[in-house]
Formats: C-alpha cells, structure tokens, sequence
C-alpha cells in the first residue's frame, strides 16, 4: 500500500495523508541552521549541533508521536484546524505535504479556506522561513484567527530534558513589536538568542506555554486557541514558548500570505546589550527585514532550487527503469547531503543528543557526498584527522560546535582508522588536489601537536600493523564496523553500556572484516606514496597488505566464507563450527571488494553463501543463524532480538557491500537484484509493512528471524545512503572516479541494452552513453571519446568547462 507518490519532475515526494505508517520528515538546512520536519509540520530546529544548541523543543518517546512542531491554528468560526493535520487533528476536506529538496510545503482546505505552508531554510540564512498563505475559497468574506506556535527548548537539549530543578526556574523571553525573543541564559554565559517573529502587527501573542495551552491540556487543545484570545504572557520561568496571534479578512478569492520567521542570532560580548536587560535586537530585525516580503521568500526558494538544480546535474543517469533514475538523481544524493550534514545525531531515531558526528560514519558518508561539496568535504576530512591520536587511534565521534573528540560513546573501534584513508582516497580522486595530504592537522585536537594529513593516513595504516593477533590478523578492539561485536567486553550486569564498558585492549580477540577492510583499502594509501614519489614507502605497505592478504586465506576462510572474527579466548566467529551466527554478512563483502579469493574461486563461493544463507525477499541478513541466547564473549549482537539491528537484521548499510563485490566477480544480475530489495523507491509499494520514508534508505530492515520481517527502522542518518549511491553509480552503472580520469566500468544486468550517464568530473562534463548490444553483464568492447577510440577504460581528464562525448559499448 502506498500514501503517496513521486513526483520526479519537481523532484518531490508527495505524501496524501497525515496518517503515514510513521512520521515521514525531511530536512531544512544545509549550512548551520537545520529543521526537521514531519508530514504533519512536526520537528525542531537548531544551530550546528543538535545537542548544545537546540532552538525548539522536541520530546522523543512521547505519546502522541511527532508532537511539537511549527504549528499554525487556523481558528474559522468553532472550527480549529492545521495545515498539517496536527496536532488538532481536525479532519480536512484536502490535505497534501510535499517535501522537497530542503523544502516542505503543505497544501490544505477547509470549509472552502485553502492553506498553503512553505517551511525552508534559505541559502547563507540562519533561521526557518515559514510562509503561510490563507486562500478564501468560498463565496462569502471569511474572518480568521490565525495562532503560531513554536516552543524553545532552553539550549542544550541534554539538559533540558533532565534538569528541571534549575530549568524551571530559568527561561526568559522579551517581545517587541509581536517578536519573540528568547534570552534563557543570555544574561550569563550566552552570546546568542532566538527569535519568532511574523511580518505583520499581531493581534495579541504568548511566551508562557501552560497559559498557552492550560495546565492540563496538549498541544491538541490550547485554551488560548480556542477563547479565539492570546492572553499576553510574558514567560518568568517554567517552559516559554512563542506565539502570534493574527486577525486575517479574506474576500471572496482573496489570498493573503504571513511570513514566519524562527532565528537565531550570536553577538560579540561588547554588543550584547541594548540597555540592563534588554537584548541588542539589531541583528535580529536585519534577519527579519531580509524577509519581509513575498518576493523576497520567492527569491531565496529559487535560489535554493536553482542550488540543488547544479547538486544534482553532477551525476545523473538516464535509464529505462524510472525507480532507479528517481533514486540515482534525486534521492539518495539528497540523503546523502542529510548525512554529510548530520552524521548520526539528529533524527526521528536519534535523540540529537547521544551522537555527534562519527569518525567512521562520516568517513565513509564521505564516498556519496564528495563530488556535491568537494570544498566541504575537505574541511570535514581535515577534522575528522585532527580527533585522531598519533598511534592512529582515534575518538569515535566529537560534536560540530566545539570540534573536540569525546569517548562518550565508547572509542578504540579499531576499524575507524582505516576509513580516514577511504574518505580522503575518494576525496582525491574526485578533485584532484593532492596538497590536502600536505595539510597541517593535529592530533587528538591539540593545534600544538600536527601532522601533514599524509602522515595521519599512514597512522591509520600503521594502527592495523601494529596491532595484530595471534593469527595476524587485526586486533578488533572495541569493536570494528559492527559497534555490536564486543569481543573484549563482557557484560553481565543489565544497563552496561556496550560500548564503554570493559576494556578495548584485548591482545587476542581479532577481525576478518579488518583485515579485508585493510586490503582494500590499503592500496589506496600506496598509490598516494608512489604519487609523491615515496617508493620505500609505497613498497612497505604494499608488503603488509599481501601479508595480509595471505593471513586471511589461511587463518580467516572457513570452507565456504570468510570467517568474520576470532573472540578473545580465540574461538571462530562466524564458522560453520558455530551453532548460531555461523556466517556474516560484513566479512564476505570486504574481502570479496579487496580481491581476496578471486582467482581461486573462494569469493564465488562465499558470495553464493551469502546468496543461499543470508539473503531473503528484503534483503541480506547481518549473520545466520540469528543468536536466539545472550552471549557475553559477543557483546551487544546477541542483545538484541533475532532478525533485528545487529542480530540478523537486514543492515541496509552493508548489503552494497555484496553488490560491490557481487561486480568484482562480474555479476551485475545478482548486484541489481540486491539492489532492488533495499532501494525504498522499489518498496514503495509495501509502504505499510516497511512505515519508514519510501524516499530514503533506513539503517535496519527487519529480517527473517523477526515476526516483523520487512519493516524498517532508522532511517535517514546511515551509512546506507553513501554506500548505495557508491554500488549503484560506480560499480553497477559503472563511471567511477581515479586519479587519472573516469574509470568506466558497468556491471548491469544483461537485460539492460543501454543508458547514459551525465558525469560532472573535475570541471568538465562527460556525457557516457553506454550500450550493451551482446547483453552482457560486464566487459567492454570498445569505447571512443568525441569519435576517437581510446584503449584503456579511463577517460582522461579534460579542460574545465568542456563537454565530451563517451560511447562505450559493452561485450
Ligand atoms: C550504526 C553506526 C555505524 C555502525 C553500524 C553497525 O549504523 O552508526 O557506525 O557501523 O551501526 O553497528
Ligand atoms: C547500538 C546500535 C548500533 C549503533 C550503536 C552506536 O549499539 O545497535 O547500530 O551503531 O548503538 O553507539
């Protein structure tokens, strides 16, 4: 079943009811300030970090779901209804959301009043536009009472969900001409304020939410709202809010639009203020003046469009299959922008409070998004390396604001090294610019301690080199990709956090996956000596990785697969020894994309285990059996529940990881068909079993072993998004960057005769028509640039500015 459907030509998602399965949201933002924003206008706002400096209130694990939000009560008559159904929850004689590239709009009616809500965050802007425009449908002149509401969260989220013995006694608020200020802690220690303003003289406002609501009352049923009243408060305390309320005469066919602003404005501490106790509004009403009017929301709508319009001309496919076209052009660069921009911390499944951005997931977020923001990925590599120690250890994760590394989620993941190397290999390849691997960086945050970033890198390697167990293989540490195979932990005793608890130190619990990880992406960090001429170098690493290469096919391939670790009394892990979790997902997939076991055949073989073992209609399982028993020597794995999250769930993550590999063996059948099962625009269909967004990929499926197999969990802030836009665009359609040009490479289901694929690379465009007149799976027969056949399969590298005809035939 569905409840809505695409609409690719404005690049939209448009969504019939309220009542999805779940809240569908999206995100407003792209620099500083961010939204989210629900199907029914719920979500919150902040600056930069969703954990220190949240601007609106959201409660998490509230019942109803999705309550708090930007909300307009529209008051007709008695009747009281929203654009976005709630939270009155008013039926609506129409009601459509659509959300956009960094837009949601809202088109809904009642009792012949049309509303339409526009909430986006304009390019370079620090605040949330939110247009609404009433529309007098009927025939008879229509008076209505217009109330927003918005409620402040006091800052750090955190603590404004825990401390109320201070928090209740702490908020403040100023209002000048109808805006509200909110001041909580401005007198202390902050620089900054919000603001809620609205582009016309209201007609009454409130700051107090319980004299908003009244004491005993949701958001569903406001005593103000339905007086038809504000009541004026000015908040000392308890929860402030910001509310306007605005009287509006609609003639017959009459439209009228008011604009909403929610701001944030930061003032160096000699101008924070106008006099004792009042705020320096100036910056403020310089934000509010720059959208007054109509023409100037219209102007800065177009500029966004007009921005994602180039985002998304950088890789564009055009093929028969519209599901792939719709998620290849549109969707998952979109969510992969969502990801560079969140990390893990803030989404209808992270708090904005328990995670910053990751060491590793923003590493690797880094393959999808680097050729949309190449200048930011830069920045974002070179933080990243300064959370790094000098041993190649790092921090897994540090907060946007301040930049600093925390441990606060565990750290010694000894996996997280290695992706440093995979985010700026890909970094390179896409722009070019090797003098990032001179940048000066620090380690562990101190600007006193640096490395060039080349040197960092080869920290990264070095860290795997330098911790080896008994058989060779990498020590795992806290854990490696998986967060939930604790091998050196050991937890007991209930509400032990997995990731903190226990030591990371083990000398004997090893990873397979490390090890495939570290031979695949190894070469990476070769090819960059050898491109600054450091041969010994080049020819030492290359060393240890075939070193390594032969350490996994004596000590980590069990017959039919790779093995995925040994735990720490030196016991296989996903062996057919086993009794539960005898063969993982992770290991088959990074081994097999670093070549171990081509030529022999034993990639082949654990591929068609993954195939008969692990895969099922939704896609591929993390492990089989499932663990139906806790297991301290495994950690958090077995913790959960079979067929979800870590034990045995579909982590739509690593299934491109398969697809991937599935193309280095040359079936691109098998590739697709995985790729298929996890693309929400292919499940679209199954909307009511599946309840996360059809528009983005969600962390976790649930798999067979699960009584609610199909249905999908976390979606948007995944690795899923980078990885699939990688097996999609570069292995299965085949035009990958390098160093040297575009390597062209498609392994495509034999049924597809032919597509094209528009390529921005390095300033010039390539337009790659590739056909497949054999119906092969892979190979190319031959292959021209603007008529001239070229041998090889990388196009060069061509001037700035220029357009080049490819024409590949396959065969
Ligand atoms: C989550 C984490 C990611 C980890 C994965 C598997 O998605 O963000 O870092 O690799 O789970 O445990
Ligand atoms: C939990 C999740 C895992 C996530 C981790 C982050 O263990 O299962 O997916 O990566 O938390 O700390």
């Amino acid at each position: 079943m569905k409840f809505g459907h695409f609409d690719d030509s404005r690049r939209e998602y448009v969504i019939e009811t309220p009542k999805t399965p779940f809240p569908w949201i999206n995100y407003l933002g792209s620099e500083d300030f961010f939204g989210l924003i629900s199907n029914t206008a719920g979500g919150y706002n902040f600056y930069k970090d969703a954990r220190m400096r949240r601007i609106t209130r959201f409660r998490y694990n509230n019942i109803p779901v999705d309550d708090g939000g930007r909300y307009y009560y529209i008051k007709d008559g008695e009747t009281v209804w929203n654009p976005g159904y709630k939270p009155v929850k008013t039926e609506l004689d129409s009601y459509e959301c659509r959300h956009g590239m960094g837009y949601t709009t809202f088109t809904s009616s009642k009792n012949g009043l049309s509303a339409q809500l526009l909430a986006f965050v304009p390019l370079g802007y620090k605040g949330e536009i939110n247009r609404l425009t009433l529309e007098n449908n009927s025939t008879e002149v229509k008076t209505v009472s217009v109330f927003s509401l918005r409620e402040w969260c006091l800052w750090d989220a955190s603590d404004d969900m825990l401390n109320f013995q201070r928090n209740f006694s702490t908020g403040q608020v100023e209002v000048e001409n109808g805006v509200v200020y909110h001041k909580t802690e401005y007198r202390e220690r902050r620089n900054h304020y919000a603001f809620y303003s609205v582009n016309r003289p209201v007609d009454g406002f409130d700051t107090q939410l319980e004299d908003f609501l009244g004491m005993y009352n949701g958001f569903d049923r406001p005593d103000v709202v339905f007086a038809g009243e504000s009541k004026n408060t000015i908040a000392d305390g308890w929860q402030p809010c910001a509310s306007h309320k605005n009287v509006i005469t609609l003639q017959p066919g009459e439209k009228q639009s008011l604009i909403y602003i929610l701001g944030y404005c930061e003032l160096p501490e000699a101008e924070k203020w106008e006099a004792l106790h009042v705020i320096n509004k100036k910056p403020a009403k310089a934000m509010i003046e720059q959208f007054a009017t109509c023409a100037q929301v219209d102007a800065a709508m177009d500029a966004l469009r007009k921005n994602w319009d180039r985002l998304l001309s950088l890789y564009n496919v055009e093929i028969k299959d519209e599901k792939t076209a719709r998620m290849v052009n549109i969707w998952n660069p979109y969510q992969c922008m969502v990801t560079f921009n969140m990390s893990r911390s803030a989404s209808y499944f992270e708090s904005g409070v328990g995670r910053g951005l990751g060491f590793r997931d923003s590493s690797q977020d880094l393959l999808g998004f680097v050729h949309q923001i190449p200048e930011r990925a830069r920045e974002r590599i070179l933080d990243i390396a300064a959370t790094q120690f000098r041993d190649g250890g790092c921090y897994h994760q540090y907060q946007p604001l301040t930049k600093k590394g925390n441990n606060d989620i565990g750290g010694g993941f000894n996996d997280d090294p290695l992706w440093l190397i995979a985010g700026t290999a890909a970094y390179i390849k896409e722009t070019g610019d090797f003098s990032i691997l001179d940048a000066a960086t620090p380690y562990d945050c101190n600007p006193n301690d640096t490395g060039s970033l080349l040197e960092h890198l080869a920290a990264s390697f070095n860290h795997v080199v330098d911790n080896k167990g008994p058989h060779g293989l990498p020590l795992i540490g806290r854990a490696d990709w998986n967060d939930c195979l604790n091998l050196n932990c050991h937890s007991t005793t209930p509400g032990e956090s997995f990731q903190t608890f226990g030591t990371a130190d083990g000398r004997v619990a090893e990873s397979v996956l490390i090890a495939g990880m570290f031979v695949a992406i190894g070469p990476e960090l070769v090819e960059l000596y050898k491109r600054k001429g450091m041969i010994d170098k080049a020819e030492a690493a290359q060393k240890e990785i075939d070193a390594m290469r032969e350490t996994v096919l004596t000590h980590g391939y069990d017959g039919e697969w790779f093995l995925r670790a040994y735990d720490a009394f030196g016991a296989k892990i996903g062996s057919k020894e086993c009794d539960e979790g005898k063969i993982f997902i992770e290991s088959q997939g990074y081994c097999v994309m670093a070549g171990i076991g081509v030529e022999d055949g034993r990639a082949l073989k654990a591929l068609n285990s993954v195939r008969d073992i692990l895969e099922c209609e939704h896609g591929i399982v993390l492990q089989q059996p499932a663990y139906q028993t806790y297991h301290s020597n495994l950690g958090e794995c077995s913790s959960y529940p079979p067929g979800y999250k870590e034990n045995a769930g579909i982590f739509c993550h690593n299934n491109p990881w398969i697809m991937i590999a599935e193309t280095v063996i040359g079936r691109g059948g098998r590739a697709f068909d995985l790729y298929k099962k996890i693309a929400p625009a292919y499940r679209e269909e199954i909307s009511d079993l599946h309840r996360n967004e059809p528009y983005v990929y969600s962390q976790m499926i649930a798999g067979k072993d699960a009584s609610r197999m199909g249905e999908a969990k976390n979606s948007w802030l995944t690795g899923t998004a980078a990885w699939n836009f990688v097996a999609i665009s570069q292995a299965i359609l085949g035009v990958k960057p390098g160093y040297d040009g575009l390597t062209v490479d498609p392994c495509i289901p034999a049924s597809w005769d032919e597509y094209t694929v528009t390529r921005m690379f390095r300033g010039a465009k390539y337009v790659i028509h590739i056909t497949n007149p054999k119906g092969v799976e892979k190979g190319i027969a031959s292959i021209t640039v603007d008529g001239t056949a070229i041998s090889g399969n990388v196009i060069p590298v061509y001037p700035e500015g220029t357009t080049h005809a490819v024409e590949v035939v396959m065969g």
